[in-house]
């Protein structure tokens, strides 16, 4: 990034796909490359300016260069995060494609997530804390969920994400189970993702795109699926848009 421009305040995390995207409408900058960081390379991060009279945002994909370079269960989520704080970011607004577990969720629908429940077993899920950590709010923080929000009416504002460990999708018993335990979507992104962010005290919300039915959950329901490409391109001027409400100076109200 050149030095005249002003550091980015948000990083947006895209998935599958997401350096398939045509980012002309958002004006890319002449960026692209991998961050160092103690924990392995970043994925590459562009620098976008949808609005010249704001600062840029920096984009990458968790899934690395290629469409699906690094698999779900294979992320380096710990070299993401970091470099997100190398750049001096306040904020991540994130994309995950995930499965519809609760009845009344539609592929294709958006979902923005209040909670989460973690099923991952053997994820990296702290930089080298030893102590215990304390929960010091809700999972996904609320300014950036509100502005997500705000980008779009047509989402579902609310939900219970499930994370499990992949690279396998569950079994229909294991997603009854995540179902009693309060779940309404799964998918295999999100932690330690959002739990790396606290740490390092970025705010973290997510938009989730609804790209399956989770397994045994279609009912009568024709089983579709939709595809990263799809996904990418609905959520990413979203996410953007969220960016440009969240760079706007904050008007506390009389
Ligand atoms: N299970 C886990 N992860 C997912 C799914 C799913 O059904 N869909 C998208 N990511």
């Amino acid at each position: 990034m050149s030095a005249s421009l002003a550091p980015p305040h948000t990083l947006i995390i895209g998935g599958t796909a997401a350096y398939g995207l045509e980012l002309a409408p958002y004006q890319p900058l002449p960026a692209g490359d991998p961050l160092e960081t103690p924990y392995g390379l970043s994925p590459p991060i562009h620098f976008l300016q949808p609005d010249p009279a704001r600062p840029p945002v920096a984009f990458c994909s968790r899934h690395g260069r290629h469409s699906l370079q690094h698999s779900a269960a294979f992320l380096n989520h710990r070299a993401i995060i970091w470099a997100a704080k190398m750049l001096g970011v306040s904020t991540i607004l994130s994309w995950n494609g995930v499965g519809a577990i609760a009845p009344g969720l539609e592929v294709g629908e958006l979902i923005v997530p209040h909670d989460l429940i973690d099923f991952s077993r053997s994820r990296i899920s702290t930089f080298d804390n030893k102590d215990l950590i304390a929960a010091t709010g809700p999972a996904f923080h609320p300014q950036p969920r509100a502005a997500i929000l705000a980008a779009t009416a047509a989402a579902h504002r609310q939900g219970v994400y499930v994370c499990t460990e992949g690279p396998r999708l569950e079994t229909v018993s294991e997603i009854q189970l995540y179902h009693r335990a309060g779940a309404d979507i799964v998918g295999m992104t999100l932690s330690p993702e959002v739990f790396l962010a606290q740490e390092v005290a970025i705010a973290y919300a997510s938009l989730c795109y609804i790209t399956n039915y989770a397994t045994g959950r279609a009912g009568e329901r024709p089983p579709r699926r939709q595809f990263g490409p799809t996904v990418a391109h609905t959520c990413l001027p979203i996410l953007l848009q969220a960016a440009t409400i969240l760079s706007k100076p904050f008007v506390s109200q009389p």
